[in-house]
């Protein structure tokens, strides 16, 4: 059988950004415990017309642009914050992306875990037919209640995954580890459009979901700690990357010195730490992350921990191929970065308490985002979903580097639908 793996990797995120010090100075709270203690900077937040379709588009479409769509057999959208109950998110990527009417289309829900479950799918199908290719896509919107401690660990962003036999990016192993409980640690009921979450227990789930899943692992026959070059986790905030990976070495008799966490986990928390949570994607973040800010890791195996609060964990690891490096995305994954606006605290929070129309009228949406794709309405319940042209997309890009920050009118007195550019959605 040939190897099956990552055969390219690209990232998206939002519109927006909010810096936690912009956070610390409303809330109070002093703006080391989000930068030190949970290790985050920034949050990812969507403008009004994003949404997890428009994220997942923007990240796929350079994977079809390099490879084509031919080849491509199964979708597979990994998500906490689908758009419909019925409708996966990926039929709606279909015309915005050329998805071939000839691949399977499904979506995956087990909170942040069903990336993981979505590339070993993929990684079985291409198996059993290794001509055909797998989009892996795991795209999500962390969105808590205002004003309650876990506020500072949102965030957004999608992985777009294509999952081939010889595969150019690096190799998934076979052998990984695996933890399910009925644990009620983060949840959200589908009349919710924030989740529920009980903070410190989803931390010590997470702990022991990880270590479970990695004893697991090891009894299949996994790698030791000592063969992986770096560990990439489920990173909610980075710090709990630090915390992860403190617990496992110390199940097994070991006491890592800060120095030696950093040599395996530094690189892995470039893009959360500035991101933010996002669910589903926030592992494979952390995968580019390491990738795309690590001068060579070729045959040099990663170790992966994905963790859904729920709860399922799966620990597997993955081996960087020979040329790699040739086809990361690292500029314009730090372009994406980059030109995110900054928003101010009045503007964050009209975003955040704008939500989907539900009476079944016509809502057209104002034009906020500077992606390619944007949700352009909502009528009869539908979701309206626009590609802007190259041109279109030119002028708009340079009209904002010239008026670059907070637009005019975005100050938190507008809001909601019908005509202000403040607000945002789902
Ligand atoms: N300077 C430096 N550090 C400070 C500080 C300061 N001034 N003030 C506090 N800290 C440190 C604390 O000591 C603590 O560090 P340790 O964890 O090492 O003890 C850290 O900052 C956080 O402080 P608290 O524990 O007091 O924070 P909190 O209780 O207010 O909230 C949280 C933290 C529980 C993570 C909360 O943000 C939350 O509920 N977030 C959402 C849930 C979540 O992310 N869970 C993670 C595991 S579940 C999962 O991974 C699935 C998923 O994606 C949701």
């Amino acid at each position: 059988m040939p190897p099956i793996g990552i055969h390219d990797l690209s990232v998206a995120t939002t519109h927006y950004a909010l810096d936690l010090r912009e956070l610390a100075a409303h809330t109070g709270v002093d703006v080391d415990k989000y930068r030190l203690g949970l290790g985050q900077e920034t949050m990812s937040v969507p403008a009004i017309d994003e949404d997890i379709v428009t994220m997942a588009a923007t990240a796929a479409r350079p994977i079809i642009d390099r490879h084509g769509a031919d080849r491509i057999r199964t979708v597979l959208v990994a998500t906490e914050s689908g758009v419909d109950q019925a409708k996966a998110a990926g039929l709606y990527l279909h015309p915005l992306i050329g998805l071939p009417a000839t691949a399977r289309v499904v979506e995956l829900k087990q909170a942040c875990y069903s990336g993981a479950a979505g590339l070993q799918f993929a990684a079985a199908l291409c198996a059993r037919e290794p001509d055909q290719a797998v989009l892996v896509i795991a795209t999500d919107i962390a969105r808590y209640d205002l004003d309650t401690p876990a506020e500072p660990t949102q965030g957004a962003a999608a992985a777009a995954i294509l999952v081939t036999a010889d595969p150019a990016i690096a190799e998934l192993e076979p052998v990984s580890g695996i933890f399910s409980a009925d644990v009620t640690d983060f949840w959200r009921p589908n009349y919710r459009s924030t989740a529920v979450v009980d903070g410190k227990l989803s931390i010590t789930a997470y702990l022991a979901a990880a270590a479970s899943a990695f004893t697991d692992y090891r009894r299949r026959g996994g790698r030791g700690f000592d063969d992986f070059a770096a560990v990439c986790y489920h990173q909610p905030f980075t710090q709990m990357a630090y915390k992860a990976h403190r617990h496992l070495l110390e199940g097994r008799g070991r006491a890592p010195a800060t120095a030696a966490l950093d040599s395996v986990l530094a690189a892995t928390t470039h893009y959360n730490r500035v991101i933010g949570n996002s669910y589903t994607a926030s592992l494979y973040l952390a995968l580019a992350s390491l990738l795309d800010h690590t001068p060579d890791l070729t045959d040099r195996p990663i170790a992966l921990l994905s963790y859904g609060s729920g709860a399922v964990a799966e620990f597997f690891s993955a081996t960087p191929a020979p040329g790699y490096h040739q086809h990361l995305r690292t500029q314009a994954h730090h372009d994406a970065l980059a030109q995110r606006k900054p928003l101010t605290y009045d503007h964050y929070r009209t975003l955040h308490r704008t939500q989907t129309p539900t009476d079944g009228a016509h809502h057209t949406l104002p034009e906020d985002t500077n992606a390619p794709f944007r949700l352009a309405a909502i009528t009869s319940h539908k979701r309206i979903y626009k590609t802007r042209q190259p041109n279109e997309l030119r002028s708009r890009l340079s009209h904002f580097s010239q008026t670059r920050g907070v637009r005019p009118g975005c100050d938190g007195s507008g809001g909601g639908f019908g005509g202000s550019a403040c607000g945002g959605m789902r």
